[in-house]
């Protein structure tokens, strides 16, 4: 039987549950803990193991509001607080894979390990909880508004 993936936003409990359905950690970050997820062999759980959710959010953020989302590893759906994320699941990469590659400017932390491969053969990133959100270039409001217009 496939075990189901919650929904966005589903409760933390739910997706506590869903937790103790993969006991197959396969790797662990500073801020992480990566679990396999079974009968989805093409998705990962990532579960934050500190007081705050800020690196869970921050890639859920991130994966949202870019316009190109081709770099990323796919957000699929979190729980209520953040806590819990579920993202496409990247295949390891060498050096040489990685060679001559693109990634935004805007991944602040750069760093092999934060990159894999999709099915497709793709580099993208699978850490881009870091962001280094440069203001250029910045945005020029036009010289003069139509006070009539809102
Ligand atoms: N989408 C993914 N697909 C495959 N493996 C992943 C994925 N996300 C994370 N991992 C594995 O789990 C490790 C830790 O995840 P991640 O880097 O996101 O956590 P982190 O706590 O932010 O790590 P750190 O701050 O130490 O870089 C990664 O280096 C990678 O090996
Ligand atoms: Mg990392």
């Amino acid at each position: 039987m496939t075990i189901a993936i919650p929904p966005t936003n589903a409760p933390d409990s739910v997706f506590e549950e869903f937790w103790l359905q993969c006991p197959l950690r396969i790797a662990r970050g500073t801020t992480r803990d990566v679990f396999e997820i079974p009968g989805h062999p093409d998705k990962v759980l990532k579960v934050l193991t500190r007081q705050s959710n800020f690196a869970n959010w921050a890639e859920i953020v991130t994966y949202i509001t870019t316009t190109d989302k081709s770099f990323f590893a796919e957000v699929y759906s979190w729980s209520w607080s953040g806590r819990f994320l579920v993202m496409e699941r990247l295949g390891p990469i060498t050096l040489q894979d990685l060679a001559g590659q693109k990634t935004p400017q805007f991944v602040n932390d750069k760093k092999p390990s934060n990159f894999g491969k999709d099915k497709a053969g793709r580099i993208k990133a699978l850490d881009y909880a870091a962001l280094d959100l440069s203001p250029h270039p910045l945005h020029h409001f036009p010289a003069s508004f139509d006070e009539a217009v809102e």
